[in-house]
């Protein structure tokens, strides 16, 4: 797993060097690439390649879209960890990009990287329909905006030491987390001109693997230590974080995950033996440690 995880990452980064490179020079770079490129699992970017597989994409195509969500959740993260968020100073076991380069600068590089997701995927050479290049824009927009990151994070932080039900949380975590995994699981299927019904159906699952994922960070947060995960932890109680482990305890939402997993790969299941790498990084997201 921690092979292809490198591979993706490594591509990735090098698509990512080569399109700044081949824009203009300016002072804001140097935060950029810090968010961007301190490390970070590429875990969307390995879904949407194993989607993908699924529905025999082109590889560069799909690096090329993993760029570009690579952007959006770098940018979520620098704002995510500045003090007006959840006022984080480690991340990826490194100071946080505010305390690196000062609150204004990370807030500037974090709104530079997600509008560098558009120019990557209006560029004119990435080669695809403009159908398809109009459609994936308009999904990862949605995915951005206050229906998704946006929207979610406000609710995150809106709903700090209150009470909260477990609905209104799964639909938190859905938006600030889920959302960005939606369009990962979508975009393949858009790249080959499937029907919007099928599209939906991949959204959905993408979801269900969005809020697994965030669980599981819940999880890390509760249980996990900073010299693994990289960043701190146990700062979701402190901070009064509506989280399922908050409502429902730290065993019964293993249980809740695990649940998780059986209903996702329910979905999956007429894509038969095309689905393993899926399944094995399913799995790989429930039990890390960072
Ligand atoms: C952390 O995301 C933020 C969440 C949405 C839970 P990742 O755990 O994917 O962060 P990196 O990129 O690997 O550091
Ligand atoms: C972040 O969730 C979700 C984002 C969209 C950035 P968290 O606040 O739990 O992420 P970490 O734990 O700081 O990485
Ligand atoms: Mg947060
Ligand atoms: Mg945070
Ligand atoms: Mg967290």
């Amino acid at each position: 797993m921690q092979k292809k995880l490198n591979k993706i990452a490594r591509d990735t980064n090098l698509f990512l060097k080569k399109f700044i490179k081949s824009q203009n020079k300016s002072e804001l770079i140097i935060p950029m690439k810090y968010g961007l490129f301190s490390g970070g699992k590429k875990i969307r970017s390995k879904i949407l390649i194993d989607i993908g597989a699924i529905f025999n994409s082109n590889y560069k195509s799909l690096i090329i879209v993993g760029s570009a969500i690579e952007c959006i959740h770098a940018y979520s993260l620098i704002h995510d960890d500045l003090p007006c968020m959840d006022n984080d100073s480690i991340r990826r076991g490194k100071p946080s990009t505010h305390v690196k380069y000062g609150e204004s600068t990370a807030v500037l590089a974090g709104n530079s990287l997600l509008t560098l997701a558009f120019e990557i995927l209006s560029h004119e050479n990435f080669n695809i329909s403009k159908k398809n290049k109009v459609d994936l824009i308009s999904k990862i927009s949605q995915s951005s905006g206050h229906l998704g990151i946006a929207g979610g994070q406000f609710l995150d932080l809106n709903y700090e030491h209150k009470k909260i039900s477990k609905n209104k949380v799964v639909e938190m975590e859905i938006k600030k987390t889920g959302k960005l995994f939606s369009f990962a699981c979508a975009a393949p299927l858009i790249l080959k001109g499937k029907s919007k019904n099928e599209i939906k159906k991949f959204e959905e699952i993408g979801s269900d693997i969005g809020l697994l994922f965030q669980v599981a960070d819940d999880l890390i947060d509760y249980k996990g230590n900073l010299s693994t995960a990289g960043k701190k932890t146990g700062k979701d109680k402190k901070k009064g974080k509506a989280t399922l482990i908050s409502l429902m305890g730290y065993k019964n939402t293993i249980k809740y995950a695990n649940n998780l997993i059986l209903k996702i790969n329910k979905k999956l299941t007429k894509y038969g033996s095309d689905k393993k790498n899926l399944s094995e990084t399913l799995n790989y997201i429930l039990n890390r440690n960072k």
